[in-house]
This record gives structure tokens, sequence and C-alpha cells, in this order.
């Protein structure tokens, strides 16, 4: 049973392995994918905002998701965990496998979903809780309880957020007396607390000063180490620094999805070059 599943992971393996073969001479670049979407289609109602997306997440890599205001990045990026459907008139059809699983199967939990693939938000949105309190939420929600253990996670999950430094001695201060660039490091700390793989992050420098700007970018080069992340941003210039695959949207459409370096210096779609030679959005 366990063979038959190595085995299919490895031809998995080496199909994409050729494939990114065949697309780039010489570079061998092994491209894993963690989440497949195939034909993705969103209606909010009779409002269609998401049309035949596909796409291949990289595991372990930095994906960035680009295009003009209201062509449907959150809606994309809320969907790979479900979220969107906390809009109850959402209607999709299509498939997003993780992990090789189909999430929209009626067999699919949900709970397990938002663990595995955790969310940063644009605007910071820590709970009204201490620091300690706020990291330690999800943790306590999946029934830990003993302190050291929730110690122990607080600690390695605000070091993991490269905050642990400045707030060691106010892990009992309320996070809203945080500036607004420790608050966002606060909530990838909480979202590093369940042990995610995937980190969905919408704009998340956005509200930021050019300082806190930069030490989140900093801290996203670190987690691709462990974790595959997709990151929404309007500043192209962001894109081009941190991430290795870049998703570019236009309309509810994805339109060019490339290497970071070939997408900005040899875009192959007239209106991939049309946005980043910002002649509209
Ligand atoms: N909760 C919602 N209800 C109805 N329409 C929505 C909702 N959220 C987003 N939309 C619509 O979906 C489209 C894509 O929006 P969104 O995903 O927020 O785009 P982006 O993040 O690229 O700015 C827009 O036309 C927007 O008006
Ligand atoms: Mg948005």
């Amino acid at each position: 049973m366990n063979k038959v599943i190595e085995e299919k992971a490895n031809i998995n393996v080496n199909q994409k392995t050729r494939e990114t073969n065949g697309n780039q001479e010489g570079t061998v670049e092994k491209t894993n994918s963690i989440i497949e979407v195939n034909d993705l289609n969103l209606w909010y109602g009779s409002d269609q905002a998401l049309y035949e997306v596909s796409m291949d997440v990289p595991q372990e890599q930095v994906t960035a998701i680009i295009g003009p205001s209201g062509c449907g990045k959150s809606t994309f990026l809320k969907t790979l965990n479900r979220m969107v459907e906390m809009v109850p008139i959402v209607k999709t059809s299509g498939s997003i496998k993780y992990r090789d699983q189909d999430i929209f199967s009626s067999k699919y939990k949900q709970e397990y979903l938002r663990t595995k693939v955790g969310m940063v938000f644009q605007k910071p949105n820590p709970f009204p809780k201490s620091v300690y309190d706020n990291v330690a939420y999800g943790p306590r929600i999946h029934g830990i309880k003993k302190k050291e253990v929730l110690d122990q996670i607080v600690e390695k999950s605000l070091k993991g957020a490269a905050i642990w430094d400045e707030l060691k001695d106010r892990l009992h201060e309320n996070a809203y007396g945080l500036s607004g660039g420790q608050q966002q490091r606060v909530c990838i700390a909480r979202a590093l607390a369940v042990e995610p793989d995937v980190i969905l992050m919408d704009e998340p420098t956005s509200a930021l000063d050019p300082i806190s700007t930069a030490k989140v970018e900093e801290l996203v080069q670190e987690l691709k180490q462990k974790y595959s992340i997709i990151i929404v941003t309007h500043n192209m210039q962001q894109a081009a620094r941190i991430s290795d695959k870049t998703a570019f949207f236009l309309n509810g459409e994805l339109i060019e999805f490339a290497n970071t370096d070939d997408l900005f210096q040899n875009p192959q779609d007239k209106r991939t070059e049309d946005y980043i030679t910002g002649r509209f959005g």
C-alpha cells in the first residue's frame, strides 16, 4: 500500500521535473507542487469572479500574485483554504487538491485544511489579548493545555516570525499596544503556532511602514525554507524581490504564471507586459 503511494509520488515528481526541464533550457529545478488548482470557477451569486483558473503552487517556494484591484486575487487566496465559503452566496466549480487530496470533497475536514493552510491578512488582526494568548490561541483550541508545552510553542512561533527578541519581555502585554509591523509578525506567529505548511498572505505589508515591510519581506524569505508561501501584493517591486514564481491575474483569469524573473523580464502575454510596464492597473 505504502509502496504504491510512494511510487505514485515519485512519478509525480518525475513528471514535474521533466516539465520544468522542458521549459527551461538546462536548469534542473525540481518543482513539487503542494496545491493543484484545476479549472476553478467561482461565483458570488450570479457574478463570476474567477474563470477557469488552473495553477500548480510550488512547494517551499514563494509564489506572488499580482494584478489590478478587483481582479480576484483575494478571492483566489481565500478559496485555497475554503475561507471564501464563509460568504454564503459563493459557488465554485473545478478542483483544488492539497497534497493530492480534493479539498472540495464532502469528506474533507475543513478544520484540518485551515490549520494546514494558514492565512495572514492585509490589516494585522491580532485578538485583543496578550501576545502570549494570541499565539497560544490555536494550540489551545487543539486541546493543548500544559503550560510548558504552550510556552515552547509560543517561543518557537515568535522566533519563527522573527519577533521573539523584540517581544520576549512583553509576552503578557496586550497585542493592541504593539506597532503595526509587530502586530503583523505576531499574526504570522499565530499562524505558525498550529504548524501549517502553506501560508497565504494577502497584501501583508500594505498597511506597514518601509522598515516593518522590509522585516516582513526578510521573514518571508526565511519562512520558505519550511513553508510554501503565496503572497498577494500590489507592489511589483516586492513581487520581484521576494518571489520565485509570479501569477498575473486580470478580470478573474490567470493570464500568466511563470518564474518571477521570466515574467518580469520576458512576459509572454501582451496583457502582462502592459500591466508590469504600468500601462493600466
Ligand atoms: N463578499 C463578496 N460578495 C460579492 N462580491 C465580492 C465579494 N468579495 C469580492 N467580490 C467581488 O469579486 C471580485 C474580486 O474581488 P477580490 O477578490 O477582492 O479582488 P482583489 O483582491 O484582486 O482586489 C470583485 O468584483 C469583487 O467586487
Ligand atoms: Mg484583495
